[in-house]
């Protein structure tokens, strides 16, 4: 039978590892919601959930996929009668969210053509097209995004490249596509954000950011935010922030724990994938608060609007120079958004690879790569053609109801589907049948294997029986708050 090739090096595994939980997510979400909800004391909750949470699910994930070997699929199927079926909710996931990661990711590509055209002043550049449009009532940044989203033949265009893309790297395997993108693509992206971070930083007013990401209240007492959100709306947030974030609850990293191999320190890794990407989220804080309080003050605090709108406007007030920090940001942005796409995409062709390797049909990488990559292509159209909801053709107009959370465009809908229930229900059914079902003592004897220790057994046990799945209660009830808009917490 075909050997299962996996990682060569633990380095390149992390940086793979790394690289899926450091997305979109870190860059537009993390310091809105650190701002919004308390600074610091949000970023205590985030870390003290991350411990709770975020390392028993990481831990858990990690060992079941190196247990078996196998992607999410076959791993429950391997282990368990009752959770045989929750791999597919994991595929389900990540084709969810690829309709709209890819859609954006091909957003990032444009913005970094629309600054390649700045810098060398031609016609395809964002100031050549705010020039073109003649309407100075509204800012470049929002120009410029009206007319690229509004022009959805060119977002299919990007939006296609960027599937194309993510298949190429996943049809070269893990250790020949993947391992090689993420060893040279993270490092990179660490660099190019620390010089964003010293332009930012620099900048006069950029104190405002740093104020509004770490001071508890400052958001509130400056008419940023209305009110301060209660102790359950910022755990909920923090917690739910920190999942999507972390990758977690969806299978991507039970399948790249089917490729690491069994001398590799699993709680080790679980914490450095963790403090990674902490760490690169308050790092992309300290580049985009900072720089969005000093030159754009009005403009969008979160979401892909921050990145689109304001912080185009922000490398449009940058004169001369900004353009070549608009290329390293969004450059920077479309690695960060790679990096997690091919994650995503490997969940789904692992499994159908592995399916037909065990069928004894051979290597069929190449065939179920481009399959997939077509699948999640297809409604990546949809969303490209829906603009954020701008073209007519949200869920809501084609349903005739009033527009809400999920229902206001299509990157909405796919998102609460896969964050606000699909990811927090795996991550809570994953601790229950780990807890309860198979016992911990199958994560213990995985974390043990070849010498390594198991330190913080004693407290995953726990954790993973009891405190972990109520908190995951807890985080699931507020998703669905407040991708739902429910009214549950105030
Ligand atoms: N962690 C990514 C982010 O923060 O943008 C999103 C993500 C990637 C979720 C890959 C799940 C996944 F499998």
């Amino acid at each position: 039978m075909e050997e299962r090739k996996g990682f060569g090096t633990n380095f390149g595994f992390l940086m793979a590892a790394v690289g899926s939980a450091v997305g979109l997510g870190n860059i537009w979400g993390f310091p809105n919601k650190m701002g919004a909800s308390g600074g610091f004391t949000f970023l205590i909750i985030y870390l003290i959930l991350a411990v709770l949470c975020g390392f028993i699910v990481m831990v858990g994930e990690l060992a079941i996929g190196r247990k078996t070997g196998k992607g999410a699929v076959a791993a429950y199927h391997a282990l368990s009668k009752k959770f045989k079926w929750m791999g597919w909710m994991g595929i389900l996931s990540a084709f969810f969210i690829l309709f709209f990661y890819c859609a954006l990711g091909g957003y990032c590509i444009k913005y970094v053509i629309l600054n390649v055209g700045d810098l060398f002043g031609a016609g395809f550049g964002a100031e050549a097209v705010y020039a073109a449009a003649g309407d100075t009532s509204k800012s470049l940044g929002d120009v410029v995004f009206n007319t690229f989203v509004g022009s959805s033949g060119e977002a299919i265009i990007f939006g296609l490249i960027f599937v194309v893309i993510t298949m190429l790297i996943v049809l070269g395997g893990i250790g020949g596509g993947i391992e090689k993108v993420c060893s040279v693509g993270m490092p990179a992206l660490f660099v190019m954000l620390l010089i964003c971070i010293v332009r930012a930083c620099t900048l006069d007013g950029a104190v405002a950011g740093l104020k509004y990401m770490f001071v508890p209240g400052w958001a509130v007492e400056n008419g940023i935010i209305a009110e301060a959100p209660d102790f359950l709306t910022v755990l909920s947030t923090a917690g739910g922030q920190m999942f999507f974030s972390l990758s977690l609850g969806m299978g991507a990293m039970i399948t790249y724990g089917s490729y690491l191999h069994k001398k590799e320190n699993l709680q080790k890794n679980a914490l450095l994938i963790i403090i990674m990407d902490t760490m690169v989220a308050l790092m992309a804080g300290l580049c985009v608060m900072p720089a969005r309080f000093a030159l754009d003050p009005a403009g969008n605090i979160g979401g892909p609007k921050l990145l689109f709108i304001t912080m185009q406007n922000v490398f449009h007030s940058m004169g001369t120079l900004g353009p070549i920090f608009g290329i390293l940001f969004y450059l920077l942005v479309v690695f960060a958004a790679i990096s997690s796409s091919i994650s995503l995409l490997e969940v789904i062709v692992a499994h159908f690879v592995d399916d037909a390797r065990d069928a004894g049909k051979g290597d069929k990488r190449k065939p179920y790569s481009i399959l997939a990559a077509i699948a999640a292509g297809v409604l990546c159209v949809l969303v490209c053609l829906d603009g954020l909801g701008e073209n007519g053709i949200a869920p809501a107009t084609l349903l005739n109801i009033e527009a809400s959370g999920w229902s206001d465009c299509w990157l909405d809908f796919f998102d609460c589907v896969a964050e606000g229930i699909l990811m927090p229900l795996g991550a809570l059914l994953m601790c229950i049948c780990i807890g309860w079902e198979l016992g911990p003592q199958i994560v213990d004897d995985e974390c043990c294997l070849e010498g390594n220790r198991f330190k913080s057994k004693a407290f995953f046990n726990v954790c993973v029986k009891y405190i972990t799945p109520i908190i995951m209660i807890l985080i699931l009830a507020g998703q669905l708050d407040s991708f739902f808009g429910l009214g549950w917490f105030s």
